[in-house]
């Protein structure tokens, strides 16, 4: 590796980077983050801070899984890579299929295909959703409805359906035929309902009238996050998944959960729709299924789809879909031992605790600063704060303000996220509570530079 000032004379100057203006890394060149262990990261000018974002809602085991990085290793000697293509498969990714269909299982979840991360995991649960529909002898049902404040990757299905403007208006047209329902988001909606139950209603209600409007034997899909996460980390009542699924079943949609950030723990159950008492047909899933370790993602399917799919005999079923990278076996060993590690630590349980912990350090922040507008979490590990300039009018704070409270936070001792005027937080799932005690100090500095 090249010195510390070759990396920072050329930091951003031959990378474009995702989810920023290129410009603005050229004026602000990004955080180098150089190392990393426990539930900390270090960059390149020795600062250490406890990692809030969990590098991108992702890093469940923290960074010093040694178990995950030997497999990694050990696998890179014995098979650094096979195509999984029909006709050939490798042993890793066999053991990883049944041990991630196994917890699953009591989601209702059958059969698992093979990604490089959450977007292609999105698009798969997309494509295979229309292609049911065409193999059982619907083929008119090809739309797909979702909610606004989703967040579904930015594959061109992904970005389609997915409910914040700003993934969305600079790629448009996108894939006709998607539409989009109101978030459970009880701060802003166009019901001006503050209680959650009654919003829940209210959306099941416009969801009914899109069906209705829409003709039912047109939609293959509803897709949803259980609890959306980069639109937030927006808390819906515990009727919402239910009722949505409930409407999916009455009028033959599938149900989609986008478990990308849920599964594996984070919302201190095993699924975000486990969470919720809600069977899915089919899950999106990436990120804790490999702690970031190693870029894998994957599409379950419930009995149901994998019925329609294995009792074809007309040739349709056949899945011409798929990624040079799916079934990789390096990646399926990060699968398993990242799995095994996930079960031994039962990492969902210190995820509730010590995400009621972050949710009420917060909630008592809220009480200290005026522009916390509103604090949304208190299901494992996933915190969102909103920021205001004007609390009674709502008014969402200046990014310049947002940066300044991000600065001030990482100069103490916490790296947080932000999405819009929000701060977002996703720390690994091994987290303590005296770094919890830390994030929420580094809050409380940050706060008080606004
Ligand atoms: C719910 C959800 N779906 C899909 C994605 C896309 O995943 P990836 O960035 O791995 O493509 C994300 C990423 O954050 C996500 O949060």
């Amino acid at each position: 590796m090249k010195d510390s000032n070759f990396i920072k004379e050329n930091n951003a100057k031959h990378m474009w980077h995702p989810m920023g203006h290129p410009a603005d890394s050229l004026a602000n060149p990004p955080t180098v983050i150089a190392s990393a262990k426990d539930s900390s990261i270090t960059d390149i000018d020795g600062h250490t801070v406890v990692d809030a974002v969990g590098g991108l809602w992702c890093v469940n085991l923290g960074y010093s899984n040694d178990t995950v990085k030997e497999a990694i290793s050990k696998q890179l000697y014995d098979l650094p890579y096979y195509s999984a293509f029909s006709g050939t498969t490798n042993p890793a990714a066999i053991e990883a299929s049944q041990m991630v269909r196994d917890m699953f299982a009591p989601d209702g979840m059958a059969r698992v295909f093979f990604t490089s991360g959450g977007s292609d995991s999105v698009e798969t649960c997309l494509r295979l959703a229309r292609q049911y529909h065409v193999v059982r002898g619907e083929p008119s049902r090809t739309k797909f409805i979702s909610l606004k404040k989703g967040y579904h990757g930015t594959h061109f299905g992904g970005a389609s359906v997915n409910g914040n403007n700003r993934f969305r208006i600079n790629y448009e047209p996108l894939l006709p035929g998607c539409y989009h329902l109101p978030a459970p988001y009880t701060y802003r909606n166009p019901f001006n309902e503050t209680d959650p139950a009654k919003l829940a209603q209210n959306i099941a209600a416009a969801f009914e009238d899109e069906i209705a409007f829409q003709g039912a034997n047109t939609i293959a899909a509803f897709i949803m996050e259980p609890i959306q996460g980069a639109g937030g980390v927006i808390v819906p009542d515990a009727s919402f998944m239910g009722l949505m699924r409930d409407i999916c079943d009455r009028h033959g949609i599938l149900m989609i959960s986008d478990e990308v950030i849920t599964g594996f723990g984070r919302t201190g159950d095993w699924s975000g729709a486990r969470h919720w008492g809600v069977k899915p047909d089919m899950m999106s899933m990436a990120k804790g299924i490999t702690s970031g370790y190693f870029p894998v993602g994957a599409a379950l399917s419930g009995d149901k789809v994998a019925e329609v799919f294995e009792n074809d005999t007309s040739g349709n079923a056949a899945i011409f879909h798929g990624y040079t990278y799916s079934a990789h076996p390096v990646g399926a060993a990060a699968v398993i031992a990242t799995i095994n590690e996930t079960l031994r630590l039962d990492t969902k349980v210190n995820a509730a605790a010590r995400g009621a912990q972050l949710f009420e350090g917060v909630q008592k922040l809220a009480q200290k600063y005026d522009i916390i507008g509103n604090v949304r979490g208190g299901h494992g590990l996933m915190t969102g704060i909103e920021l205001v300039s004007d609390a009674a009018k709502k008014t969402p704070m200046d990014m310049s303000v947002m940066k300044r409270v991000h600065k001030a936070a990482y100069d103490n001792g916490a790296m947080v996220r932000l999405g819009a005027n929000n701060i977002l937080m996703s720390p690994p799932l091994v987290i303590t509570d005296t770094e919890i005690s830390q994030i929420l100090s580094a809050l409380d500095a940050g706060f008080a530079a606004a």
